[in-house]
């Protein structure tokens, strides 16, 4: 059975990555080798270290989780320095994702990334937790075409652009992406949601909203991934609520070339490694030989 895909011209040994920002490579690699993922997606890297949003910034509900995480992280320097080394002991492809507030921020994250032993490049246009960058450039199709173009501009490795579902039209914020210079396209991010604790009459989250991930968002990150594949002629990795082997397949048939694992991974750090069992399982009972032969059958 075939597992291999091609994305962007680089051989993944499997079609399966981690959603950045579920994603702790020395935390998960306590529980498994991280070698058997197709490629490893850190967390958001900026320019300098954020120190994130005040707690709380994490809260449960039905189907899923609220995170207003604010893409904490210790900046592009250290991250070369201590988090690169570590993963590259791991035979797995790097993907990046790259945070900023401003276009300027997002280059300079990606220029000192030029030389870096790395793959590929997510930039993060989506993430709804900042008050500038992230999803305000991820909404308005003339800024996504402004900032892909000018990361572009610097990007040494294949530029994969990360989506909001905060919008009305989502194929149109994919095409200009692809306008803009994009190789491919990850989508979907969070949805933007809120909880409120009735008894202390008050947002659970301090920050009031925050995104919405886990199974409950499946549904629309399937109609989104099928969405922007018919009409933009780009490969995608597909995430949302990923949690079964069978789930990675319905992605594929939708029409993603890679599937990320995000939330599942909080709860269980082992998910990866049995969702690609369950979709190796999925394969062989149903007769699917190669993986690339199922990839958006769906008409
Ligand atoms: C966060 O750190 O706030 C989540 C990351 C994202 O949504 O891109």
């Amino acid at each position: 059975m075939n597992l291999q895909v091609n994305f962007c011209g680089i051989d993944m040994k499997n079609p399966l990555t981690t959603a950045s920002g579920t994603f702790n490579p020395e935390a998960h690699a306590a529980f498994y080798d991280l070698s058997v993922l197709g490629a490893a997606t850190v967390k958001g890297i900026a320019d300098v270290a954020w120190e994130g949003n005040p707690t709380p910034r994490i809260a449960e509900t039905y189907g899923g989780m609220l995170n207003s995480v604010g893409l904490q992280n210790p900046g592009v320097d250290a991250w070369l320095e201590k988090d690169l080394p570590f993963l590259k002991q791991y035979d797995t492809r790097i993907i990046v994702n790259v945070a900023g507030h401003t276009i300027e921020e997002y280059t300079a994250v990606v220029e000192k990334l030029q030389d870096a032993p790395i793959d590929l490049l997510e930039l993060n246009i989506s993430c709804p937790n900042v008050s500038a960058g992230g999803v305000t450039f991820g909404t308005d199709p003339d800024m996504v075409r402004k900032v892909v173009s000018a990361v572009k501009d610097k990007a040494r490795q294949p530029l994969i652009v990360k989506l909001t579902p905060n919008v009305t039209d989502i194929v149109e914020i994919a095409r200009a992406a692809r306008d803009g210079g994009a190789d491919a396209l990850s989508l979907i991010n969070t949805l933007l949601g809120m909880k409120i604790d009735v008894y202390r009459r008050r947002p659970v989250l301090a920050r009031k909203v925050g995104g919405f991930s886990g199974p409950a968002i499946k549904p629309v990150a399937v109609r989104m991934v099928y969405q922007v594949a018919k009409a933009v002629d780009l490969p995608i990795i597909g995430m949302g609520g990923v949690m079964t082997g069978e789930d990675v397949a319905e992605f594929i048939m939708a029409g993603a070339s890679m599937v990320a694992v995000g939330t599942a991974a909080l709860s269980d750090p082992m998910a990866p490694v049995r969702i690609l069992n369950e979709l190796k399982e999925f394969m062989e009972k149903t007769g699917v030989k190669d993986i690339n032969e199922i990839r958006g059958i769906i008409d």
